[in-house]
This record gives C-alpha cells, sequence and structure tokens, in this order.
C-alpha cells in the first residue's frame, strides 16, 4: 500500500462527483463528494475557516475502507468540498482511518489524530482489528502521516482496557498551550468508557486516566467522545452501541448521550449531574463539537444511524448526510440545541400567521416547500384540553412526514412512515416533552432529505432523513380539539447575500 490509495481516491472523486446534480442533495446539509459518509471528523477552525472530515468510502454508498472526505465552511451552510485527505494506506491503518479531530498547531499547521485500524489474522484463522491513534499534519488539503505512528497503542491502555475497541480520538488545546485528548474505550467490564490524555505538543501523549464509564448502564461500547465546558459546567458526549432502551429517553441500538456534571481537572474527577439524550428522533450519531472564535459551541452530527441504513433512496449515488450545525447552551440543568445564526441570513419570502383555530385539516397559503425554517406554536383554544395536533410536511397524495403532539401523555411523535422508502425499519420516534398546559413550539427545518425538529427553543431536537420525491411538498396543520396557532415560515435561499432575513 502506497499513497496511491489516495491518489485514486481523488482521482475517482474527481471525475465521478461532478455527475450527481446538485439538486439531488440537500441544499446546506454537508453529503459526500461522492458514495458513502458516516461520523463528522476533525470538526474544528483552521485558519478562520471551520474544516470538517468525515469517514467516507467514495466508491460505494456502502461502508467500507475508511478514507477521510474534507470539506470547509464560513458560515456552516456553504460547503466547499476539498480532496479526501486520508486513505488507509500505511501497515498500521490499512484496515481504515476511522474517526477523530483536528487541531491548529501554534505553527500553523494543522494537526489531524484518527483511530488507525489494522486487521490481524489470529491462529484460530479469526480475524481482530487492533485500533491505534494516528496522526496526519498539513495545510488544510495535504496531509502527512507521522512517520512515527502510531502515538498511542494498547500500551497506552489502562488495565483491561481493550485494543479492539480503542478509538474515536477528540484533541484540544487548553489555555496554557498544551493538549488533552478523550478517546473511546472497551474497559475490562466489556463495556464502554472514555479515556484521557494529555500533551505538550500534540505528538507526544501520556494517559491521564478514565474521564466516565457505562457500567453497562447507557450501552456497550462507547464511540465518538468529546468532552468540553458549556455555560458553567462540565460535558461528555458519547456515542454508545447497543444500548437498551431507557423509557422514551433512550432507544435501543446505536444512541446518544450527554452527561452533563462538573470537572475537577486537577484530579481528572468528573462528577456527573444529569444523563440525556443529545438528539431523540432516528437519525443522528456520533456529534462532534467545536468552539468558534466569538465562544459558540457548536455541533454537528451524522444524520443517520447505524441502525436504519437500509432506509435509503435508489439509484443515488450518495449516502449519508451531516445535521445542521447546531449552538449548544445548557438551560435549566439541560443541553440546549438550535440550527447556527448563520442560517437566519438565508431565510426569505417570509410568511407568518397568528392565532389561526385549528380543529380540522388546515393549509394556509404559502406554507410549504422542502427548504424551509418554520416555526409553529400552539395553545388550547378553549378551556377544554385539545387531544392531539399534528403537523404533515413533505406531503402530496402518497406521502407525508408527521409530527404529532398529545398534550394529555405530553408525548410528540415523528413518523415517517410515507417518508419515500420501504424498508422495515424503525419510523416512528415518540419523545417526553415538558408538560406545558397544552402549550408548544416547535421549529421545524427541511433541507430536501431531512426534517429536523426543535422544541421549545431548543430543549429537545429530532432528527430523521426522509427520501420523500422534492414535489411533496405540502404542509398542513390538523386538530383533534381546537388549538390556537401561530405559524412564521421561511424559505431558505443559499445564495441570498447580505439579506437582513426579515423580508
Ligand atoms: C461510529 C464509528 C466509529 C468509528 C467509525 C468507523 O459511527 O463506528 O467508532 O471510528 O464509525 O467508520
Amino acid at each position: 500500500m502506497t499513497d496511491n490509495t489516495l491518489r485514486r481516491a481523488r482521482d475517482f472523486e474527481t471525475r465521478y462527483a461532478p455527475l450527481i446534480p446538485e439538486d439531488q442533495r440537500p441544499a446546506f446539509h454537508l453529503t459526500p463528494n461522492i458514495g458513502w459518509m458516516n461520523d463528522p471528523n476533525g470538526f474544528s477552525c483552521y485558519k478562520g475557516e471551520y474544516h470538517l472530515f468525515y469517514q467516507y468510502h467514495p466508491y460505494s454508498t456502502d461502508w467500507g475502507p475508511m478514507h477521510w472526505g474534507h470539506a470547509k465552511t464560513r458560515d456552516f451552510l456553504h460547503w466547499e468540498r476539498l480532496p479526501a485527505a486520508l486513505a488507509p494506506d500505511q501497515d498500521y491503518d490499512g484496515g481504515g482511518c476511522f474517526s477523530g479531530s483536528a487541531v491548529e498547531l501554534p505553527d500553523g499547521r494543522q494537526l489531524l489524530v484518527y483511530t488507525a485500524v489494522r486487521k490481524r489474522l489470529g491462529e484460530d484463522g479469526r480475524t481482530t482489528e487492533i485500533q491505534t491513534q494516528a496522526l496526519a499534519i498539513g495545510d488544510g488539503v495535504d496531509y502527512e502521516k507521522w512517520p512515527h505512528n502510531p502515538v498511542l497503542t494498547a500500551a497506552d491502555l489502562p488495565e483491561g482496557g481493550s485494543p479492539v475497541d480503542f478509538r474515536d480520538p477528540k484533541v484540544w488545546r487548553e489555555a496554557d498551550g498544551s493538549y488533552r485528548m478523550v478517546v473511546g474505550n472497551r474497559p475490562a467490564d466489556g463495556s464502554g468508557s472514555v479515556l484521557l490524555y494529555r500533551s505538550e505538543d500534540g505528538i507526544h501523549w501520556s494517559l491521564v486516566g478514565t474521564v466516565d464509564a457505562s457500567h453497562s448502564q447507557y450501552g456497550q461500547m462507547w464511540e465518538c467522545p468529546d468532552f468540553f465546558p458549556l455555560d458553567g459546567k462540565q460535558v461528555l458526549f458519547v456515542s454508545p452501541q447497543e444500548m437498551s432502551p431507557i423509557g422514551l429517553e433512550f432507544h435501543a441500538g446505536n444512541g446518544t448521550v450527554c452527561l452533563i456534571g462538573s470537572y475537577d481537572a486537577e484530579n481528572n474527577r468528573f462528577t456527573r449531574e444529569s444523563v440525556q439524550a443529545i438528539d431523540y428522533g432516528i437519525d443522528f450519531y456520533a456529534p462532534q463539537t467545536l468552539e468558534t472564535p466569538d465562544g459558540r459551541r457548536i455541533m454537528i452530527g451524522w444524520l443517520q444511524n447505524w441502525n436504519t441504513l437500509s432506509c435509503r433512496p435508489r439509484d443515488c449515488r450518495w449516502f449519508g448526510q451531516m445535521s445542521i450545525p447546531r449552538e449548544l447552551s445548557i438551560r435549566d440543568g439541560r443541553l440546549c440545541q438550535l440550527p447556527v445564526r448563520e442560517l437566519e441570513q438565508y431565510r426569505c419570502n417570509r410568511v407568518s400567521y397568528q392565532n389561526v383555530l385549528v380543529c380540522s385539516e388546515t393549509n394556509l397559503h404559502q406554507v410549504e416547500g422542502r427548504l424551509v425554517d418554520m416555526t409553529v406554536e400552539i395553545r388550547p383554544a378553549q378551556r377544554e384540553l385539545y387531544r392531539s395536533f399534528r403537523v404533515n410536511v413533505a406531503k402530496d397524495g402518497e406521502y407525508v412526514t408527521s409530527i404529532r403532539y398529545r398534550p394529555d401523555t405530553s408525548i410528540l411523535k415523528i413518523d415517517r412512515t410515507r417518508s419515500g422508502s420501504n424498508a422495515d425499519v424503525v419510523h416512528t420516534r415518540s419523545l417526553l416533552v415538558r408538560p406545558q398546559d397544552g402549550r408548544l413550539k416547535l421549529r421545524i427545518l427541511m433541507d430536501r432529505y431531512s426534517v429536523e425538529v426543535f422544541v421549545n427553543d431548543g430543549e429537545q431536537a429530532a432528527s430523521v432523513a426522509i427520501f420523500t420525491r422534492q414535489q411533496a411538498a405540502a404542509i398542513s396543520f390538523d386538530a383533534d380539539g381546537s388549538v390556537m396557532m401561530d405559524v412564521e415560515k421561511y424559505d431558505i435561499d443559499l445564495d441570498r447575500k447580505e439579506s437582513t432575513g426579515n423580508e
């Protein structure tokens, strides 16, 4: 294996990616150049721009030997596609360049830290994968793998830690110039943990200890950790495999978990105060965050889940998309998230309705579309509480994606059963929202192939991928009982510049 592997990937994407029509992709959610995309990697600021790499297999729309795809943006919405950054071309990473992260070095170069996977044939004829952490350094386009890779191996694990499940380093630079990195691992009890490492130069690393561990309470192997301060608290993100469901908070399979607490860095002691899901929809996994120069913590996730891969379009040359980048905050001890404020510059064609009485199927003039940012606020129209309220989007005679709320149970249910996929996978998800006597505020963001719902000013988010034909663009409202509703709806137009977003 040589760097021909990377050249081949770059040639392939240069040749075939332009054949994918832009209007057959989301407009502002990142998709791979061509082929397959999973986790966001290396989401970071570099030389005044935001870079995002991703788990990438250019040659098919299925997971395969992992490369790193690459894109950058100034506003989190217009993405410039860059050539593939890493390919699995060394002895130590021939099994794949798995997830990782990036940081700008003081000398102006960009450091990538990734999981190198090496396949090993055991004496019993079984192949195992050994995972180590490796580095690559570059200029924002081309990267050289560090000659002394890997930099973290089985020798750097705590006792009992598995070298088979040791992956997804998330690196950052501390105020004093030193570096930290968290890595997911499977400890001796077979579940998941997050390890912390430190380095003075970003190159030489040593183990600090374990930050937190699942003990099989929140799934098994903890993938893709992130660890950052937010609004006076410390937040740990993990994406556990093999979760058992817990009420409506956590569903089975691959989930996302946010642990909020306090952190005593001197003693590496993280004290949990609360635990919640990060996204309550069907399609969200492996999120990663960055801090902007103006101090915002922005998260992006894979708008997809391993458990629903067969829900996909036919004859499409890309698969997998990223979520809208979301601004994070903590309110009343909970993680809140809203689309990046940059989106507001691209809102146009504002339509607004106030005090609409909904007691049967209701359509509103000009409330339609598939590139839409819409806020719906409801309250009971009478003293008697309504039984349910529903918003239908991406709708025509055949298709619909719906969001239904029942105030008596406080359950919001997203249903994409008729959203363009006939795969027999999970198509509905229910979440418990904060009861407010029948009041509810939903912000619904659509970008051709996705619906992201932000509940009560970002208290909860729920994402689903949809594959409905674009002509299915009607939006309607319905209630069992009577509901008073306000609607504010914008189209999103990315070609729009310098707009106030208010006309
Ligand atoms: C999470 C994950 C990571 C791994 C990558 C491989 O979705 O399984 O743990 O690094 O995907 O593509």
